[in-house]
């Protein structure tokens, strides 16, 4: 375990801490946050095996003591007892609200109430979500909108506010104390663990945590965290001070590094600029296999297209994910069951949130046997998930024809065909239209 007790301004190694009380993390900075132990499933989609915690912070200037985010809801009693053992509700000039999600300000209201001079900073985005939260209220108060290098002081310190949209809403940002050299990041390299001891150098091993946080909320939005990444890492922060988690005290560029790690794909390019195109399906009576064997012949004629074919039911949906990331097209086969596409397609397409599939070619297909809903259906998820889909998805009334096997090959050559952007506008035959 690093030794923190020689980092230079970072408080002394507490072994005691509880999160019961206030902590110092400088001279300056205080965490009042709350601890949620007992917590283990966060915004329904997230385990939290060590709960969580919701992380607030009170800088002190010589002019001025700012909050900086608040606590969810039901541990409002906790955050205005450690708030008011560093701080004077009238000394508050300042609450910072990085991002608007209710985990982070639950507690507004209740601090506005006591401190109804300070002023609000949001970002521009935040700004529209924090007047949905206020409602009627928001006039009532102080609020600014910062841009991006805008500073606030507070006498002998400063917050100077960073604009990080999509780590992981639109409305994120992060906040830096440039004369303690802490950056507040809330949710952005934060993570769902749950442990008095706070800082990174005193607590249990959380690397778990810490990368299954990334993959699920900050994952999707690869090219932001990048962007964000190159605005921070500048700094040369010596602490970070995230939303969530262990106050990262120690070799805090080691977090950094480790988020540039988790962005790269988790898959090396081998194609080159091949394009790549995955047929996944599912069948049930071979009918809708046959299809995507068709599919995958026609679509390998096209030169510079990479076309590999996955039986849904004999893999595991991570690794399938981990491929969809990397790819430039999938096309999903499966038939209708119970007027439904199959729970396996299912768990494949809702797991796709995780990843940016945005403008990848998606398209669908299958067999049916009397009413064939499965393939508009995927259609309307892959549309969903922002996908373009190019392709009427093709239906086939039980085992394909040879001339249907042919609109399969058909189907799959336009398909790798959009993918190189050599596709010519297909003439619409109408009756193919009430085919459908
Ligand atoms: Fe921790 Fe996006 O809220």
């Amino acid at each position: 375990m690093p030794d923190a007790n020689d980092i230079p301004g970072a408080a002394p190694l507490a072994p005691c801490i509880d999160g019961t009380g206030p902590v110092s993390v400088t001279d300056r900075i205080t965490w009042i946050g709350a601890l949620d132990p007992t917590l283990r499933s966060f915004d329904i989609i997230l385990k939290t095996a060590n709960g969580t915690s919701y992380n607030s912070y009170v800088v002190r200037g010589s002019k001025g003591v700012a909050v900086i985010d608040t606590v969810k809801e039901p541990f409002i009693a906790d955050f205005l007892e450690k708030l008011e053992q560093v701080a004077r509700y009238e000394e508050i000039t300042t609450l910072v609200l990085n991002h608007l999600e209710p985990d982070h300000t639950g507690a507004v209201t209740a601090l506005l109430e006591r401190a109804p001079h300070l002023r609000i900073h949001v970002s521009t985005r935040g700004l529209l979500v924090l007047r949905a939260l206020l409602k009627d209220d928001f006039d009532r108060f102080d609020v600014q909108a910062v841009s991006c290098g805008e500073t606030v002081s507070l006498g002998d310190r400063s917050l100077r506010f960073l604009t990080t949209p999509y780590v992981h809403w639109p409305d994120t940002q992060c906040t830096y104390v440039e004369e303690e050299q802490v950056l507040f990041t809330c949710d952005f390299l934060g993570c769902h663990y749950c442990d008095g001891r706070l800082f990174n150098d005193a607590v249990g091993d959380f690397r778990f945590s810490f990368e299954y946080y990334f993959d699920h909320i900050m994952r999707p939005f690869r090219p932001y965290v990048i962007e964000a990444l190159d605005k921070i890492e500048p700094l040369g922060a010596r602490i970070i001070a995230p939303g969530h988690g262990p106050v990262l005290r120690s070799h805090p560029e080691a977090y950094i590094q480790h988020y540039r790690r988790l962005v790269t794909p988790r898959l090396a390019s081998e194609t080159g600029a091949e394009k790549t195109l995955l047929i996944f399906y599912v069948s049930a009576y071979g009918a809708t296999e046959q299809m995507a064997q068709a599919i995958c012949a026609g679509a390998s004629d096209v030169a510079d297209v990479r076309v590999s074919m996955f039986d849904l039911q004999g893999g595991e949906v991570l690794p399938f994910v981990n491929l969809i990331e990397e790819a430039d097209g999938i096309a999903i086969g499966t038939p209708t069951i119970n007027g439904d596409a199959v729970r396996t397609v299912w768990d494949l397409l809702s797991s796709l949130v995780d990843i940016d599939t945005k403008g990848k070619v998606g398209a669908a297909f299958g067999s049916f046997g009397w009413s064939g809903e499965a393939v508009s259906m995927v259609e309307n998820r892959l549309q969903g998930l922002k996908m373009r889909v190019p392709e009427p998805g093709l239906r086939i009334k039980l085992h394909p024809r040879a001339d249907e096997q042919n609109a399969c090959r058909d189907f799959g050559k336009q398909l790798a065909l959009h993918l190189t952007g050599r596709t010519t506008p297909r003439e619409i035959d109408m009756s193919e239209l009430f085919a459908k």
